[in-house]
């Protein structure tokens, strides 16, 4: 009989709007491994009022980046929950070279990180991000132009009212891109040196992208270390 699949940790790294949260949910669905989005816990933090999400909501709104020790902090957090046993999908995180030298010294799985970059261009990512729209309830994702719900402005799974990102907008996505080619472009440098590293093309369906990268997971994962 065939072995199930262990994923193990996963990186999925792409500029704002590339699909990397709609990609975790896929994989979380077809892999039953937790989606880490450093932005989704962000955000948390910020709707609960933390001392950190009062320092970070500032930050966000404006397109800059949490500091990087506060970050690894949360994710050192979450990663210490039993759920990431068989994996779990980085998404958002590492974005910085000190974060990517973080993970590669405090990662304590069985198997090696696998980095997968979703590569998507600018002026569609623009129109992805001016589009969304996410459920507050269940985090689906969803977009006006590009992925509409079946009933305008509510979730098709729980019917909850969809809202809009703060850091939406056309003038914060020109500062994210500028914090993303500053900041993150070394990161994705940093993991295309290493051995375990695939791109897919993210201008194609969900399904289509979701297939992709799971072909990238799996022939690395068939690669002798
Ligand atoms: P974060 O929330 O991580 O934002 P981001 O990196 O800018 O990425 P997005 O969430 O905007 O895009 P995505 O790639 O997830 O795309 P999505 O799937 O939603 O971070 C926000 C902020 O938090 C940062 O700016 C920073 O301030 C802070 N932060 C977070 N992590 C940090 C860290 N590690 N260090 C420091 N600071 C940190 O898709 C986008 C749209 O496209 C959706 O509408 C979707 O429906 C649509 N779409 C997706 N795929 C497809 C497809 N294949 N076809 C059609 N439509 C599609
Ligand atoms: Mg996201």
């Amino acid at each position: 009989m065939r072995k199930p699949f262990i994923p193990g940790p996963i990186l999925l790294l792409g500029a704002p709007g590339a699909g990397k949260g709609t990609q975790a949910k896929e994989l979380v669905r077809l892999w039953s491994i937790p989606q880490i989005s450093t932005g989704d816990l962000l955000r948390a933090n910020v709707a609960q009022g933390t001392e950190l999400g009062k320092m970070a909501d500032g930050l966000m709104k404006n397109g800059q980046y949490v500091p990087d020790d506060l970050v690894n902090q949360m994710v050192a957090n979450r990663l210490a929950l039993p759920d990431t046993h068989n994996g779990f999908i980085l998404d958002g995180f590492p974005r910085t070279l000190p974060q990517a030298e973080w993970v590669d010294s405090h990662l304590s799985h069985d198997l090696p990180l696998v980095a997968v970059k979703i590569q998507v261009d600018y002026n569609l990512l623009l129109r992805r991000i001016t589009g969304r729209l996410s459920c507050p309830l269940c985090q689906r994702i969803y977009n006006i132009h590009l992925q509409p719900p079946r009933r305008a402005g509510y979730c098709d799974v729980d019917g909850a009212e969809l809202s809009k990102r703060s850091d939406d907008s056309v003038e914060v996505f020109k500062g994210r891109m500028r914090s993303y080619e500053d900041l993150t472009a070394p990161v994705i440098e940093h993991y295309h040196m290493k051995a375990r590293y695939g791109e897919v093309n993210g201008e194609q369906s969900v399904a289509r992208v979701a297939t992709d990268i799971m072909a990238v997971v799996e022939k690395m994962r068939s690669m002798k270390s």
